[in-house]
């Protein structure tokens, strides 16, 4: 039997990954470490809760003991357990510094101690920072311009440096932004399609015309899949959408989409240090036989519908979670008034 601990199984790409599992995988087990904060929600979940081939495990991936305790029994491990918004950080980045290297290096001493089998780093394409032309390979430079992305460089090279050191089996992922059901709406695809719901502002910073590379979150899920199986031990491998697009673009289209109007595009003071474009070179993994799958305008209609149908889940959010008013008010109260 294979046992796979998934960290971070209860957040959106996570929580996505782990009902992929149990799906595609019918032999095997998972157990999902997670912390449970603002943005780890057991209801994404709630479908797979009962199944016997899933145990939940709350905790932290800085704690030593409920990582041993997670990961006893396990043959792989695949590590998506962080602090993710780039705006949060720019806000406060002690808790990124904690769980996306601190927290770590936690897994990667229990990996090593135990001869784990296999290990994913889950890192991102902003490591590299922000390309005018062209893409980044996985040979590129690292050059993370904000909180977020320094510190999930470092957890990145750190796990690098378990595999150059100790041989600990592990690969380190890059991929681009994801869309898709089950994104906390402080991201700006989720955001934007509750805001445009309810009749309320975009907040589009800047000038609009950043540039992000969307990625489905199934696809996503596919290619974890895909190198935690297949991916040579210390290798890095970007995954990228291929759908590389302004940020105005995608707010114009989400309004079409749900019949709103342009007027509710707010343009509001830039975030600040913005990367302005990301986009990666991904020849390394579809050489080795893996592409996305997900036209980017289905993606982008079949997630505003998924919200659209799906208040449930994020009205608790919007309405009643004080964290995420309290949030939105420190981000946008004065950039809105
Ligand atoms: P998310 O914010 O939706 O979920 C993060 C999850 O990690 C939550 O369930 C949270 O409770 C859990 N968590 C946070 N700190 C923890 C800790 N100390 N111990 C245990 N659990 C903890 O994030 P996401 O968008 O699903 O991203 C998942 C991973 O993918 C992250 O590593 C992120 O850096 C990476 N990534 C995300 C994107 C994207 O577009 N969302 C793109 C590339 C890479
Ligand atoms: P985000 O979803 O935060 O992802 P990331 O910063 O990790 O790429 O933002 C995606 C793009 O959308 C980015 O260029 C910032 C922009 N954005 C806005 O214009 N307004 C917003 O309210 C948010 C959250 C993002």
């Amino acid at each position: 039997m294979t046992r796979v601990l998934v960290t971070g199984g209860c957040g959106f790409i996570g929580s996505n990954f782990v009902r992929a599992v149990l799906v595609e995988r019918p032999g095997w087990e998972v157990v999902n470490l997670d912390k449970l904060t603002y943005a780890g929600r057991l209801e994404n979940l709630a479908d797979v809760a009962g199944d016997r081939r899933y145990r939940f495990v709350k905790g932290d991936i800085c704690d030593r003991e409920a990582v041993a305790e997670a990961m006893a029994g396990c043959t792989m491990a695949v590590n998506f357990a962080a602090e993710t918004h780039v705006d949060r950080s720019l806000l406060g980045a002690a808790h990124f510094i904690d769980t996306d290297m601190k927290g770590v290096l936690v897994l990667l001493e229990e990996a090593r101690r135990i001869g784990l089998g296999r290990f994913v780093q889950i890192s991102t394409d902003e490591v590299y920072g922000s390309i005018a032309e062209g893409s980044f390979d996985e040979s590129c430079v690292l050059n993370p311009r904000n909180p977020y992305a320094a510190s999930k460089a470092g957890g990145d090279r750190l796990a690098f440096a378990y595999w150059a050191t100790y041989g600990v089996p592990l690969v380190i992922t890059r991929a681009s932004n994801n869309y898709g059901p089950y994104q906390y709406p402080e991201k700006l695809i989720p955001l934007f399609v509750t805001n445009a719901l309810r009749d309320e502002s975009l907040p589009l910073y800047g000038d609009g015309r950043n540039v992000r590379d969307w990625l489905h979150v199934s696809d996503h899920c596919r290619a974890v899949l895909f190198v935690l199986e297949r991916g040579a031990a210390g290798e890095v491998y970007n995954i990228a959408g291929g759908n590389e697009r302004e940020n105005i673009a995608i707010t114009r289209e989400v309004l079409r989409l749900l019949g709103k109007p342009e007027s509710l595009i707010r343009p509001v003071a830039d975030r600040v240090g913005h990367d302005r474009r990301y986009s990666l070179a991904a020849a390394k993994l579809s050489d080795l036989g893996w592409s996305p799958l997900v036209p980017f305008e289905r993606g982008l209609a079949e997630t505003v519908r998924w919200y659209a149908e799906n208040e449930a889940w994020w009205r608790p959010i919007k309405d009643h979670d004080g964290e995420f008013r309290r949030y939105y008010e420190e981000q946008y109260g004065a950039r809105l008034r």
